[in-house]
């Protein structure tokens, strides 16, 4: 196990009702708040009229921003920047998914700052400082909710990239799986296949000496597996959306990274696409994780796919490492997710483009799932 250090100051509040400890923690830290949402489902489900009531229990002014997209734009963070200068904002409130969390992240850094917010996407500058952030989780799939990454689109270059500091960490992070009921099968099963390609990208890894890691791993996959079927049949089963949404957290809050190396190759590689073709992140994970592992399997041996074929799915054999893939890509047509590029009506037209990017992002660490431009097009034409 390499070495590593671990401070994660997220406070999670987690179960049925826990949207009530927002008048005392916004009490304690905020005057004028900006609450960030999407298109519209919290003021649907009734989750934006509870969080309305406790904010003003606490006291505090309030406004909004609406309409962040699902793959969150520049323009909607510029947006949202300006009007916490305009109306001294000093605390962000996002009430989504993992788009509206990380728009409302991107805007902490970006009101701060007087150039353009997106030189801390493209890593020509580290934010200094950010306005505090606490967030109210609707849909599990992110781990957003207890990290310090933001991704955001740049519709114009159509690229799609991730800042990572700990000053977009949220200070508090509510999660109530009553509030997934109303998340639709096709949301609730990609993000299920998100939580699922976390867990790969530090699981696939020649570490030998991560045994807690890859146990922790193993227990979150199987967890994906038994309980991600039922959250697609039944969306209001209380036990399987609590087990889904705290393990959406657990797969990406440092629990199963620390102490291992990865490069977040194929999440480069689905970044690229949804930055040009603007699709669901976790659906289009669910179409090149097969192919994927396909290729980190031929170039870097079955060790690990044996290892997830016998713990995870109880498969024996000498098939068992190419299995365990075919057994994941037909789990995610189970939950009825597109497992081609062909379905989303993806050609290759930017294959050699993703490729690039892809390669130029994820820059030169030489380590087990490093796939250079060439594996990348495999990825991408056996996806
Ligand atoms: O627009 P709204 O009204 O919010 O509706 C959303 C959206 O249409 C809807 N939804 C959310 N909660 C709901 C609900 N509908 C009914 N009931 C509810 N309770 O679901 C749709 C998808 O929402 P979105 O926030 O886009 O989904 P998700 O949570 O999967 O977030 C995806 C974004 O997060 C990024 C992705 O790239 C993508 O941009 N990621 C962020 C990461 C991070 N910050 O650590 C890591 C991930 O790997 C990922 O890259
Ligand atoms: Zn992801």
């Amino acid at each position: 196990m390499l070495n590593f250090s671990l401070h994660n100051p997220t406070k999670i509040y987690f179960g049925k009702g826990e949207v009530k400890v927002l008048r005392d923690e916004l009490r304690a830290r905020a005057k004028k708040i900006l609450i960030v949402t999407g298109s519209g489902s919290v003021k649907k489900n009734g989750i934006f009229d509870d969080v309305i009531e406790q904010v003003k229990n606490a006291g505090c002014e309030y406004v909004e921003l609406t309409g962040i997209h699902p793959n969150p734009r520049l323009e909607e963070v510029s947006e949202g920047m300006k009007i916490c200068r305009s109306e001294n904002v000093d605390f962000i409130l996002p009430v989504g998914g993992g788009s509206v969390i990380d728009a409302a992240k991107a805007i902490a850094v970006g009101a701060k700052y007087s150039g353009d917010v997106w030189d801390f996407f493209d890593g020509t500058m580290e934010p200094e400082n950010a306005v505090p952030v606490g967030a109210v989780l609707t849909l599990s799939a992110t781990g957003t909710e207890m990290n310090s990454n933001s991704v955001i689109s740049k519709e114009d270059t159509k690229r799609k990239l991730a800042l990572s500091t700990p000053l977009i960490q949220p200070v508090f992070s509510i999660l109530d799986p009553v509030y997934t009921f109303t998340v639709n099968k096709f949301h609730t099963a990609a993000g299920v296949a998100d939580i699922m390609a976390h867990v790969f990208e530090y699981y696939l890894n020649p570490l030998r000496d991560t045994e807690i890691q890859d146990t922790v791993a193993e227990a979150l996959l199987k967890i994906c597996i038994r309980f991600g079927k039922v959250v697609c049949m039944k969306p209001d089963d209380y036990n399987a959306r609590a087990n889904i949404m705290w393990a959406s957290t657990l797969a990406l809050n440092g629990t199963v990274g620390k102490g291992k190396i990865s490069d977040w190759t194929c999440h480069a590689i689905e970044h690229e696409i949804s930055a040009i073709y603007d699709i669901s992140h976790g659906a289009g994970l669910a179409m090149i994780l097969p192919g994927f592992m396909k290729v980190v399997l031929e170039k870097y041996g079955p060790e690990k796919f044996t290892a997830y074929g016998n713990n995870v799915w109880g498969i024996e054999g000498e098939s068992t490492a190419s299995e365990s893939i075919d057994r994941t890509k037909k789990f995610f047509g189970s939950i009825e997710l597109p497992t081609s590029l062909k379905e989303s009506d993806i050609s290759d037209e930017y294959f050699d483009l993703i490729a690039n990017n892809v390669v130029q992002v994820r820059g030169k660490s030489d380590i087990f799932t490093q796939l250079n431009k060439q594996d990348i097009l495999k990825v991408l034409h056996l996806s």
